[in-house]
């Protein structure tokens, strides 16, 4: 098949928070990177995303807030997409879900599948909070986990254990919104017979997609494998887009129908005249960046949607990613374990490309990875600044010394020239099929593997010992290490744009990137124009003119004269900063008092229940007050002391193990509460008759359990 434009769309994200960096390494730093590629390579690619903004977290945090849901979205749609921004991830629209263009669109999707009888409709019995007067989506119930105890678990999930739940199976169910118990009323919704759908899914994806990376396609494998059901397209909630049929008060359409509606939606909102090109003519390839979460959504649910409204093209690939950890453990909103792009962009001003670049470096793209601050540290210094950043210096550097900035002319080439200029022609090779099979990891690694060339060979070649010899050597020398530069330049715009463009700006090169179809070639205009094929990019492209004219496109990455003799260069500056240990310590502490803090919270929270046990056994224990009367340490022990008590029976000693807890006299004269019929015991040479009541925390921390009020000893407690 071949295409005539490419489509991107990223999972829109919710906006109920910010972006962190498994976002970013899992869905939009990749997707980014191809859409930079093939835009250099001259091809028309679209590039959409926007805000999702319905679903019941959504309205639960607007609760928690005190706001409405839509205050809550406006405040993250704005923080997401300055953090895109920021990051270079410049799409051609970033909309939002909330949008009228959205609500016509996925109203008018929804009312076309509606009336062509595409759903059926079932009624079920679903929790009710009267107090509220409305039903409640498995997110507003909480109760007691029945596999951990876990007195807070979700309708849907349990987030101690990890167990996917249904409201049904939690103990004790209650109201999020009300905190009362729950009542089931019935309730009737759409549902997509996905069920209908099975066999043409499994023909399209098993036998027709066998490409898609294994990881999808193993998930939708083992969907369609296991049975589809029909699944629900609407909700009872107050916050979406409402359910456009007679009698359907209270419904919304659910999350996950309208959202992947929202890539349509936005391209209408951006091209309203030239949309259907992109989404459906046979010729647009359609590319779904998300994370492995969202698969089941985008391989099976909207591609089923899409074929039961007609006409759509369906996706091409689907690359998603696996899930990015944090300093080992997963990334959590919740509890805050996360790096967030925004503040990253707050603590890191100027080094969006390290971010870029270490993300891409570390992509969980065949299964789930790591990033920790340490090793970023690493990427950058030994990485961006020892081989990247310290090659590009010297070549500049010197030419500046011993060429007044201009590219100097290269004599006849020795083998060591042949040979490192040999290299990269097989290295661009590899980076072409790498990013054409969306493994921008090993992309990376062709990427940088062109710079540790020019590094190698700079270092071999001394050229700033030839110099005080032979400048003529030492001018071809240069002149080899300054197109490798600008092979960097070209190789490096989709990974880390920022830099690339500083590059390009020390080397007075523009970008030659994007075509426009109506004059049929390549444009360095940074155009936006709507119509049939218009060419749709927004690199930031270096300003050619300024540079006469002098303008680097992909097809230049490992031409021998890229740079022509003579050609002025800019003066240079350092491509990458070595980052010191202080602000990466930073880093590392946030998330150590967050651990910390989470430990502790762990620690304090009571232990499961024991064994039943019955009354008799209860019965068994004689449990009655005493006064300490005297109270000393056991010699040669941390933890024990002989206490000598008044049990309103006997005068006797316990022996007890809380001198980590209290000093001796700390004890004299408190009244305590005793198992005054433990069998005795000898601890430590000391006969020991009874125990002392502590109340332990799961930290540790003990405490003895004493009377509300003064009473006689031996008053039984029972
Ligand atoms: O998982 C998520 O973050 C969803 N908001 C992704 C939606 S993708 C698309 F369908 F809109
Ligand atoms: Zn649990």
């Amino acid at each position: 098949m071949s295409y005539k434009r490419t489509l991107v769309t990223c999972a829109l994200p919710y906006a109920n928070g910010p972006v962190h960096i498994g976002h970013l390494a899992g869905v939009y730093v990749p997707a980014d990177i191809y859409v930079r590629y093939k835009r250099m390579r001259g091809e028309d690619v679209l590039y959409v995303c926007g805000s999702d903004e319905h679903g019941v977290p959504i309205t639960i945090k607007a609760r928690e807030q005190g706001c409405s849901p839509q205050d809550i979205v406006d405040r993250y749609h704005k923080i997401i997409k300055d953090s895109f921004t920021g990051l270079g991830i410049n799409f051609d629209i970033y909309s939002r879900t909330s949008s009228k263009v959205h609500e016509a669109n996925a109203s008018e999707f929804f009312r076309k599948l509606y009336d062509e009888g595409k759903f059926i409709t079932r009624e079920s019995e679903q929790f009710f909070d009267e107090q509220e007067q409305t039903f409640l989506a498995d997110r507003y119930i909480t109760g007691t986990c029945p596999r951990c105890g876990n007195p807070d678990a979700y309708g849907d999930q349990c987030e101690k254990c990890g167990a996917t739940l249904s409201p049904e199976e939690l103990i004790n169910p209650k109201s999020k919104l009300s905190g009362g118990a729950l009542v089931k009323k019935k309730t009737t919704h759409w549902y997509l017979p996905l069920d209908q759908y099975e066999g043409w899914l499994g023909r399209w994806i098993l036998s027709e997609h066998k490409q898609w990376r294994s990881n999808v396609y193993g998930q939708c494998k083992s969907w369609i494998d296991g049975g589809l059901q029909p699944r629900a397209v609407s909700r009872d909630l107050d916050w979406g887009v409402p359910v456009p049929v007679e009698g359907a008060q209270g419904k919304v359409l659910y999350v996950w129908f309208d959202a992947p509606i929202g890539y349509i939606s936005n391209t209408q909102e951006l091209l309203p005249n030239s949309w259907k090109t992109w989404w459906k003519d046979s010729k647009t390839r359609l590319v779904h960046f998300i994370g492995k979460d969202n698969i089941v959504f985008h391989c099976i649910v909207f591609p089923a949607m899409l074929k039961a409204y007609g006409d759509y093209i369906l996706p091409d690939n689907v690359p998603a990613n696996e899930f990015l950890n944090l300093e080992g453990d997963k990334i959590s909103t919740s509890r805050g374990w996360a790096v967030w792009a925004h503040e990253y962009l707050q603590d890191f001003p100027g080094k969006e490309d390290v971010l870029r670049y270490v993300l891409t470096a570390n992509a969980p793209e065949t299964k789930d990875n790591d990033f920790s601050w340490k090793d970023f540290q690493t990427r950058n210094n030994s990485e961006l600044v020892a081989i990247f950043g310290n090659f590009v210096n010297r070549a500049l550097v010197l030419t500046h010394k011993y060429f007044e900035g201009k590219v100097p002319a290269a004599g006849a080439l020795e083998p060591m020239d042949k040979e490192a200029l040999a290299e990269i022609p097989a290295l661009r090779a590899s980076l072409e099929r790498n990013l054409e099979e969306f493994k921008f990891r090993e992309a990376l690694k062709d990427a940088l593997g062109i710079a540790r060339v020019g590094n190698k060979y700079i270092s071999d070649a001394e050229p700033w010992k030839v110099a005080k010899t032979d400048l003529q050597r030492c001018a071809t020398i240069l002149n080899v290490s300054l197109q490798i530069c600008a092979d960097l330049a070209v190789a490096f715009e989709p990974f880390t744009p920022f830099s690339a463009q500083k590059l390009r700006g020390m080397l007075r090169v523009g970008l030659q990137a994007g075509f426009d179809h109506r004059k049929g070639e390549q444009t360095t205009e940074n155009t936006f124009r709507e119509g049939e094929g218009a060419a749709l990019h927004t690199l930031p492209m270096g300003a050619a003119a300024a540079y006469e004219g002098l303008c680097l496109g992909w097809d230049d990455l490992g031409k021998e004269s890229i740079l022509p003799e003579g050609h002025v260069l800019g003066s240079p500056e350092l491509l990458f900063e070595k980052i010191e240990d202080a602000p990466i310590d930073a880093q590392i502490a946030r998330l150590e008092a967050i651990r910390k803090e989470r430990e502790a919270a762990a620690a304090l929270k009571a232990e499961p229940q024991k064994e039943e046990c019955s009354f008799e056994d209860f019965e068994k224990m004689d449990i009655r007050t005493a006064t300490v009367l005297e109270a000393e340490r056991v010699p040669k022990t941390d933890k024990l002391l002989k206490l000598t008590i008044d049990t309103g029976i006997d005068r006797r000693v316990i022996v007890s193990g809380i001198a980590e807890y209290y000093a001796p006299e700390d004890m004299l004269g408190k009244q305590i509460c005793i198992l005054a019929n433990l069998k005795p015991r000898v601890i430590r040479g000391i006969e020991s008759k009874g125990m002392i009541l502590m109340a332990r925390q799961g930290d540790g921390k003990m405490r003895f359990i004493t009377p509300q009020e003064v009473l006689v000893n031996g008053a039984q407690i029972g």
